[in-house]
């Protein structure tokens, strides 16, 4: 008799264990059918996950998922809140009854299993974590099981996996059983009887990340291979990311799903040094073809334009300031080299001892930039002195890069998305930790709320972003992204551009959305991306409201929305009583009905608003704006006209 055995008497090959939310309204149920695990999971008694598979396929070992049995299975609740330091609420609440599930497989090799699953009011999580055992020390994941049997009639938001631009493309709607090919989470779904569903996973340490695709019967998770085709190599005891599925009657409810980051774990270590940051940068010239990164004779990272830059900044009254192509490596196609690139070398043009120490005079901070073009062979071996030196030279931000398909790690070619670049990226981060700097990840892998734990994650790219204005973005796109790639954290959309028509680029927006987009999408570090001029010319009354927008929030109230329409959200100054409301629409022009209830009782207030005017359209008159004032109360209602392509801002101050 086996210990567990002599423990918990007979072990049951047919069981059921259903654990529900602390309202009563959500149920997750483990089931074991013969020996079989599965799950299901329920809202209001309908069915929202039929009984979907769980397990493993292991390299080199029987597949652990149908020759299970219960050993024991008990529950706990939770009922905690905690502050972050950077985000979109101070306070989050965090909510959940959780129930652990103790396997045993039959047979030989004994193999031991927990399942840990927690519902929330607003969704169920769970995930595998593989206890150490004595009969082996390693698994290699050849595949995971999971599934998520949803109604394949639901309409699907989703971009690609597997493809070269990784997290960057444009959305696209389907039903689930038109799904041709593996899709990124988090992937938001519409189930027929109103749902609202996103599939995504948090935590995700040192296991390729979820991707999800359609069997022709149901969605499967597939995990980003490594090279040899394996997904993981993992040494036990493990705990896997976990499995979520966020759920919500309304679109606008989906939005502010926590589930994500109260499923990570408390900050390791102090991290109350880190602070949000809106910043300049030596960025979008490039973008237009004014200035190169390669140095010559337009190039932008000069000391000149750096010191420029820096006066700028103190001018409109925005932090930091970021420089990129100030280092060596970025001479001839930048993006079909970078394997060595040197990240404790300027350029000669590029004083950076004169840069720092005039930024530091005039209390500007700097961002650095480390664009590894995916070559991360190269840049681990300079990590360390790479943050050294920035450290050395007074910069506490850096904005990392991965462009490329795939990245170079141990000289093979991996996803970003994989086990190896999963760690790469967490190495990175807990090396930046260690050094007081805060990172702004490009090409990242996606957000699973891992910033809780490691709050110097202040935001990362992840999704098509304003640099594919131009052509490659639609006015839909920024209606999409809230209920979409939101969901996985802050996102440097890098907004701002008020030379929203120019020769090389058209942008697909008005110059007032330009302004929406500070509150629409939110991100720890928020960019003014535009060149400091079109700041202080003809528009420079449209710019108070950049200067006044905060980074850091005190508590969001998603208002309106409809998936790739529109969507308007207010979000209120951290330890202040104002409130900035942003509002976006796709390429239709529509009035919303904004109802003042957050405003706190008894006091009076003055809306700055700045809207599109009336014949404003994203293509014809994207420059046509108003800016008006008025003086409103908790209660009160505003009409506003958000024109096509174009969108809202308004800052509510306490009168
Ligand atoms: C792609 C990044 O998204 C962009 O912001 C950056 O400027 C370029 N790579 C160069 O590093």
């Amino acid at each position: 008799m086996g210990f567990f055995t002599r423990l918990f008497g007979r072990r049951k090959v047919n069981a059921e264990r259903e654990v529900k939310s602390a309202d009563g309204r959500v149920v997750a149920r483990f089931v074991l059918a013969g020996g079989k695990m599965g799950y299901e999971v329920e809202k209001d008694g309908k069915p929202l996950i039929k009984r979907s598979a769980l397990g493993f396929k292991f390299y080199g070992m029987s597949p652990l998922s149908s020759e299970l049995s219960l050993v024991r299975s008990h529950t706990k609740s939770f009922d905690g809140q905690w502050e972050t330091i950077v985000g979109e609420e101070r306070v989050i609440v965090g909510r959940y009854n959780e129930m652990s599930v103790y396997l045993v497989e039959r047979g030989e090799l004994g193999r031991l299993m927990t399942l840990r699953f927690r519902v929330f009011d607003d969704g169920v999580a769970f995930r595998y974590e593989i206890p150490a055992q004595t009969k082996f020390r390693r698994v290699i994941v050849q595949d995971e099981l999971t599934e998520f049997a949803v109604n394949s009639n639901s309409d699907v938001w989703f971009i690609p996996a597997y493809q070269p631009d990784r997290y960057e493309y444009n959305y696209e709607r389907k039903m689930v059983y038109e799904l041709e090919a593996p899709v990124h989470t988090p992937l938001t779904l519409r189930a027929p009887q109103g749902y609202y569903i996103s599939l995504h996973e948090a935590a995700l340490y040192n296991y390729g990340a979820m991707t999800v695709f359609y069997d022709g019967h149901r969605l499967k998770a597939d995990i980003t291979p490594l090279s040899d085709g394996m997904k993981a190599y993992i040494d036990l005891p493990f705990e896997m990311p976990w499995r979520v599925i966020m759920i919500a009657e309304s679109a606008i409810g989906l939005s502010t799903n926590r589930m994500v980051l109260n499923l990570n774990d408390p900050p390791r270590g102090d991290f109350s040094w880190v602070r949000p940051l809106k910043f300049l940068g030596i960025w979008w010239a490039m973008f237009v073809g004014e200035w190169t990164w390669a140095p010559g004779e337009r190039h932008g990272a000069t000391t000149r334009h750096a010191m420029d830059y820096v006066d700028a900044c103190v001018r409109l009254g925005v932090p930091g300031l970021l420089i990129e192509g100030w280092n060596d490596g970025w001479e001839g196609d930048w993006l079909l080299q970078g394997e060595n690139n040197k990240f404790t070398v300027a350029v000669p043009d590029f004083d950076i001892d004169k840069v720092s120490a005039y930024a530091t005079k005039r209390g500007v901070k700097l961002v650095g930039h480390h664009e590894t073009v995916g070559f991360v062979d190269n840049y681990e071996h300079q990590m360390k002195a790479a943050y050294e030196y920035m450290r050395e030279h007074g910069i506490f931000y850096v904005k990392s890069g991965y462009a490329g398909f795939k990245m170079t790690i141990n000289g093979r070619r991996e996803f970003h998305h994989s086990q190896l670049g999963v760690r790469h990226y967490q190495r990175a981060l807990e090396l930046a930790a260690q050094y007081g700097i805060c990172l702004n990840v490009h090409e990242p892998i996606k957000g699973t709320g891992i910033e809780r734990t490691w709050p110097n994650l202040l935001t990362r790219e992840g999704a098509r972003g304003q640099e594919y204005e131009g052509g490659a973005l639609s006015p839909s796109h920024a209606c999409i992204l809230p209920f979409t790639r939101m969901l996985a954290g802050g996102m440097d959309y890098t907004p701002g551009i008020f030379e929203v028509y120019n020769s090389t680029k058209r942008l697909a927006s008005t110059i007032v959305r330009q302004l929406a987009y500070f509150v629409t999408i939110y991100s720890g570090m928020q960019m003014v991306s535009d060149r400091p001029r079109f700041y202080e010319g003809e528009y420079a009354d449209l710019f108070a409201f950049i200067r006044e927008v905060p980074v850091n929030w005190e508590r969001t109230v998603p208002l309106l929305g409809v998936i790739g329409e529109y969507y308007v959200v207010a979000r209120q100054a951290r330890e202040s009583l104002d409130w900035f409301i942003g509002g976006v629409t796709n390429e239709m022009g529509r009035r919303v009905k904004i109802e003042l209830d957050f405003l706190a009782e008894g006091h009076d207030y003055i809306a700055t608003i700045y809207r599109d005017s009336d014949d404003a359209h994203y293509r014809e008159n994207p420059m046509g704006r108003v800016i008006e004032q008025q003086r409103v109360r908790r209660g009160d209602r505003l009409s506003i006209y958000m024109a096509p392509g174009g969108g809202v801002a308004i800052a509510i101050k306490k009168a």
